[in-house]
């Protein structure tokens, strides 16, 4: 993979412990990391853990190593600079320009993209000052992210937690794969994603499922949210995965409750995305107590079809039940047969689901479930065609999210 150069800046809030598990990521994705810490955030993190992860000298200050010239020379030679936590006040300075120690002097040089990861107390946050911040520094181009919500230091909760390193690294390799993937050109729509595997229940402990991770609907959530959009995320069973920072996550566990979870948030959404990977078929009978294996041969398994969920939902708004759903989206997975292949077989699918736009997944081979890669098609219901180059699923969500922004700009 291609070694790039990041910089990670650190400022002075509790959540620079986090920052190591970022560098550490970073450096085992194969970059080139440097931290620039700012004189606060040595006091929560020493200079030795910051060095020992990324293997290189950290300094703080323009006046440390001066023949070198890093005040300038950082920022100048650094592919992305990802700065983790960003404090209220290292925002205030990003925004006022100033160049008073290392890490500002290296955002005023750095002509790469730069992801800011806020984490503050939800009032900080929430100032004024803060809010005019963030919206200045955004409109000159950088990227800042939503603070995910929950507990804070102390007894209090709310936004302003710094998303999971994970996420934060996730959706600094999308900025360096495409620099202009985040735009902040969501704000007030309203995203009503399905993410994950339903399960099918038999007796109390057993069930029917299916080997979806969740992984792609997730992305797509995450993105579509640090876009700015409003997003609800229905999820089902999942490979573990943690919440997207500033979504509402609401849980579910078979298709039947999938089904209510879209019709009671569907009709305040302007856009569903059903990446669920939704059972067609649930056991007719939910036996109440645990089925015994007993001495008999075993009885059959009767079957009976569930919902279609996206076909629903469209024929909802076809009938003026969703006034506000302007982009429908659908998943496919195909393997291709006799008949035809993947895409004859996603065509047929499109037209018969009726979406807007249709995601197409060549499954089969290990490919699509529960990995990390992935590649496919994007159908539209107006002909267009265009493929999914190989790439994470982050990077499949954004130009998911891409085309789905294309149509709310054309007026869907
Ligand atoms: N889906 C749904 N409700 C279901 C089954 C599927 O909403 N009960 C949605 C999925 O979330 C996905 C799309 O429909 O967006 C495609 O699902 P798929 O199961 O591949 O389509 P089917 O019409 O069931 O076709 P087939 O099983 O023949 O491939």
């Amino acid at each position: 993979m291609d070694r790039k150069r990041i910089i990670v800046g650190v400022a002075g809030g509790i959540a620079a412990y986090k920052a190591c598990s970022l560098v550490r990521q970073l450096t085992e994705s194969g970059h080139h990391v440097r931290v620039v810490p700012t004189a606060s955030a040595l006091r929560f993190v020493g200079a030795a853990t910051f060095e020992a992860l990324s293997g290189h000298p950290v300094h703080t200050g323009v006046f440390d190593d001066v023949p070198e010239v890093p005040h300038v020379r950082i920022g100048q030679d650094a592919d992305l600079v990802v700065v983790a936590p960003a404090t209220a006040d290292l925002l205030a300075r990003a925004v006022a320009g100033r160049a008073d120690d290392l890490l500002t002097a290296t955002l005023l040089t750095a002509r790469c993209p730069v992801l800011f990861a806020p984490a503050m107390h939800t009032e900080m946050w929430q100032h004024p000052a803060t809010v005019d911040n963030v919206a200045t520094l955004r409109r000159r181009g950088a990227v800042v992210l939503e603070p995910a919500s929950g507990r804070l230091t102390g007894a209090d909760s709310g936004p302003g937690r710094l998303p999971e390193p994970e996420e934060i690294a996730t959706l600094a390799e999308l900025l360096l794969t495409r620099p202009d993937a985040m735009p902040h050109d969501l704000t007030g729509v309203r995203m009503l994603v399905t993410a994950g595997g339903t399960r099918e229940p038999l007796d109390p402990v057993r069930f029917i499922g299916n080997r979806s991770s969740g992984k792609q609907g997730y992305a797509v959530a995450r993105v579509a949210a640090q876009r700015g959009a409003e997003v609800t995320l229905i999820a089902g069973h999942t490979a573990g995965l943690a919440d997207p920072a500033g979504v509402e996550v609401v849980r579910i566990g078979s298709a039947t409750e999938l089904r209510d979870a879209v019709s009671k948030h569907a009709p305040d959404a302007n856009v569903l995305v059903m990446s669920a990977a939704v059972a067609d078929f649930r056991p007719a009978q939910f036996v109440a107590t645990k089925i015994k294996k007993g001495a008999e041969e075993p009885t059959e398994i009767v079957l009976t079809r569930n919902d279609d969920v996206l076909a629903g939902a469209v024929r909802s708004r076809a009938e003026g039940q969703l006034p506000n759903m302007r982009v429908i989206v659908g998943f496919a997975a195909e393997t291709g047969d006799a008949n035809g292949d993947v895409l004859f077989h996603a065509r047929g699918k499109l037209a018969r689901k009726g979406c807007d736009l249709l995601v197409v997944n060549a499954v089969g081979d290990g490919r699509a479930f529960e990995v990390d890669n992935n590649d496919g098609w994007l159908l539209g219901a107006d002909g267009a065609e265009s493929a999914l180059e190989h790439g994470s699923k982050t990077q499949m969500a954004s130009r998911i999210v891409d085309a789905v922004a294309a149509l709310l700009r054309d007026g869907a």
